[in-house]
């Protein structure tokens, strides 16, 4: 008879503040110039005429006034006539609600057979770890539509590949009892590892316009916390890579915690590390900085997997305690190979996934890239989510040239960090070993880097060094496909007090979040820009000051997260309540809204299903297919008694992440 005492996974709190240092807060900041304009001067209807009349010109005093080259691959199609549809309202029921004249449905839950031998789902939590490893992953996050011929002209909307990421696990319901305590069954572990990750999909529309998943397609791929990886750019090699699985630092197995997503102008999937390192536990007396201000565990890791009763170092891998004399005979830096943004190509199921390490190591949200300029370098933005953490531009050495792009562009560059000052202005703190400020300011705070690769998989300790703003959580970030401005979610962030909050992060206590944004001057890799609030989220009749918003019914929100634009120009929003504000507050589940940038009109577009979080998006190129990834579904279910059952109706079924596809009754284009 097996053990079952159940394990009691903590799933809460994964976002925990390890930024301890001691950049300003800029309570002392404030109080330096408080007299220059806000980003928008002026009435709201003249201040934004100006704005979007000459692109990204004219609207910063202060600084220079030249306009960014817009590449003409960008510019706008016919526009319909958009934000037409009627906001829904909140919503408690177990169900995804959408405008009327839309339909919503599910589709490639977590279990659906997608490789190998096909293993059907089973409800209840009886799948093995081998099925689950030819199975979709669980806790659906961050998604890309590749369609059929996406390295051309990207018009098929009827065929492509669907690619999304798996965040994490709950256990309490992927086994038939819930977790097994330590020491873990090696299967509970191997099922745990294997719906981490992400699933490349193949999928085609049927003949009823429908679609599927194309059985047997060598495209569909499971990329699992176990899958072979490659160490690219300025890390690969180092001392502080080496493991007993690589011994020359070139290698890794697995990606984990795959929050927010991207995708690069070659045509490749771009999956975010997020809360990583919690699943690694390391139990010396003195944990190597590399570790601890990442918040690597110092007891067991969050699912204990390290603990797997098996000797296979597969399992035990998630020990980075110094066990042996050596590094390259134990796992001590198996954590500094996690952190990263992997580069998957979705057109190659056996390509191997490049860790892509000039773009720092942190807990990566997403990535995202600013329209990309024939002859210019390649930029592109990243968040690092977790209490106090900062936000970092990546731009890249070589030159773009559609021709010759490929994944060198993400393998030398320069990673910079963002400071954002009282007076609207910012600028991009370069973390690079060369670089005379930051080694100044290096020395100043007697830090000492060996290399730049030691920079950067101490990225978020050299941040902390140039004196980077400490923000309310960085989630997503989206760039406006025309006007090349950049947008990113701030989720909450309640640990900021009274005497901390500065003009960009402008509430303490803050538990609802905020969207900034900002636009670089001249060109996307300038290193100075310029910013102000989009909109501070929260309940009925919470206003923005300074730009005429205020939320009602059709609109409010709370701990925005998911953030894209699509291809008209409209900035879909995603929430991430969690506690008390998800099962309790003003806000009902989560939810999805859209926004015109122009004029900060906001209308809810989708509701999920009970103790969902709703995140990840992507559309067919004709914007008549909508795919978003409903998360967790029942969180606070256990396999005794279910909070959700959504996808399914009934009321005994295990909730399932899932895709959802929305599509409009007439045929029209979403958020039409
Ligand atoms: Fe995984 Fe920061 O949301
Ligand atoms: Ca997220
Ligand atoms: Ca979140």
């Amino acid at each position: 008879m097996q053990n079952h005492k159940p394990l009691v996974v903590d799933n809460s709190g994964i976002d925990p503040q390890t930024n301890f240092s001691a950049n300003p807060e800029f309570a002392d900041i404030l109080a330096a110039n408080l007299q220059r304009r806000s980003f928008l001067k002026g009435s709201l209807g003249t201040a934004i005429a100006t704005m979007f009349a000459g692109g990204l010109a004219g609207c910063n005093e202060g600084g220079s006034k030249a306009a960014v080259a817009l590449p003409a691959a960008v510019k706008p199609e016919p526009a319909p006539v958009l934000l037409g549809f009627k906001p829904i309202a909140t919503s408690r029921l177990d169900a995804i609600v959408v405008p009327e004249g839309y339909t919503a449905k599910a589709f490639l839950p977590m279990g659906t057979p997608l490789t190998g031998s096909y293993p059907a789902y089973r409800d209840g939590g009886s799948n093995s770890g081998s099925e689950m490893e030819q199975q979709v992953g669980a806790h659906h996050d961050g998604m890309h539509f590749f369609p059929l011929d996406a390295r051309g002209e990207a018009k098929n909307s009827a065929e492509g590949v669907l690619v999304f990421n798996h965040e994490y696990c709950e256990p309490a319901t992927l086994h038939p009892n819930g977790p097994t305590a330590a020491p873990r069954p090696a299967d509970e572990v191997r099922k745990e590892v294997a719906v981490h990750g992400v699933t490349v999909a193949h999928i085609k529309k049927d003949g009823n316009g429908q679609f599927q998943l194309v059985q047997g397609s060598p495209l569909n791929r499971r990329i699992t916390g176990a899958t072979p990886m490659e160490i690219a750019g300025p890390a690969r090699g180092d001392s502080k890579m080496v493991t007993k699985y690589s011994t020359d630092g070139t290698r890794t197995r697995g990606t984990l915690n795959n929050c927010g997503n991207g995708y690069t102008p070659w045509g490749t999937y771009l999956t975010a590390e997020e809360n990583w390192a919690g699943y690694f536990m390391n139990s010396d007396a003195e944990q190597p900085r590399e570790h601890k201000r990442y918040g690597v565990a110092t007891k067991n890791g969050r699912y204990s997997w390290e603990t797997a009763d098996s000797a296979a170092d597969q399992y035990r891998r998630f020990d980075a305690s110094t066990l042996a004399n050596s590094a390259d005979r134990d796992y001590r830096n198996e954590p500094n190979t996690f952190g990263w943004i992997v580069e998957i190509d979705p057109f190659n199921p056996d390509s191997v996934p490049q860790k892509r390490t000039a773009l720092g190591r942190f807990g990566h949200e997403g990535v995202v890239f600013s329209p990309v300029v024939e002859g210019q370098p390649v930029v592109f933005y990243s968040g690092d989510d977790s209490t106090f953490e900062y936000i970092y531009k990546y731009v890249s050495k070589a030159n773009y040239y559609k021709a010759t792009a490929g994944g060198h562009l993400l393998n030398e560059g320069t990673l910079y960090v963002a400071k954002f000052n009282a007076d609207g202005s910012g600028e991009w703190l370069a973390l690079d070993i060369n670089n005379a400020a930051f080694k100044a300011k290096a020395l100043a705070a007697n830090v000492t880097f060996s290399s730049q690769a030691d920079v950067l998989i101490n990225t978020r300790l050299a941040a902390d060094v140039a004196g980077a703003t400490k923000m309310d959580r960085p989630e997503w970030g989206a760039v406006h496909p025309q006007t090349g401005e950049v947008y990113f979610t701030l989720t909450n962030n309640t640990s900021r007090k009274d005497n901390q909050i500065d003009k960009a992060n402008p509430r303490a206590n803050n538990a609802t979040g905020h969207i900034i944004r900002w636009r670089e001057r001249s060109q996307p890799q300038a290193s100075s820009f310029d910013w102000d609030i989009f909109l501070l989220a929260g309940d009925v009749g919470t206003e923005t000051p300074g730009t005429g918003l205020k939320l009602t019914a059709d609109n409010h929100l709370a701990s925005p997260d998911g953030l894209a634009f699509d291809k008209n120009g409209l900035l879909w929003i995603q929430t991430d309540m969690s506690g008390n504000q998800q099962s309790a507050g003003p806000f009902g589940n989560n939810q999805m809204l859209v926004a015109d940038s122009k004029t900060r009109q906001i209308k809810r577009f989708l509701a999920g299903p009970i103790d969902c979080e709703v995140t990840g998006i992507s559309w067919t190129p004709d914007m008549k297919t909508m795919f978003v990834n409903i998360q967790h579904p029942g969180d606070r279910s256990t396999f005794s008694k279910l909070t959700s059952n959504w996808p399914a109706t009934d009321t005994i079924s295990r909730p399932r992440s899932a895709t959802v596809i929305v599509t409009k009754d007439d045929g029209g284009v979403i958020g039409s």
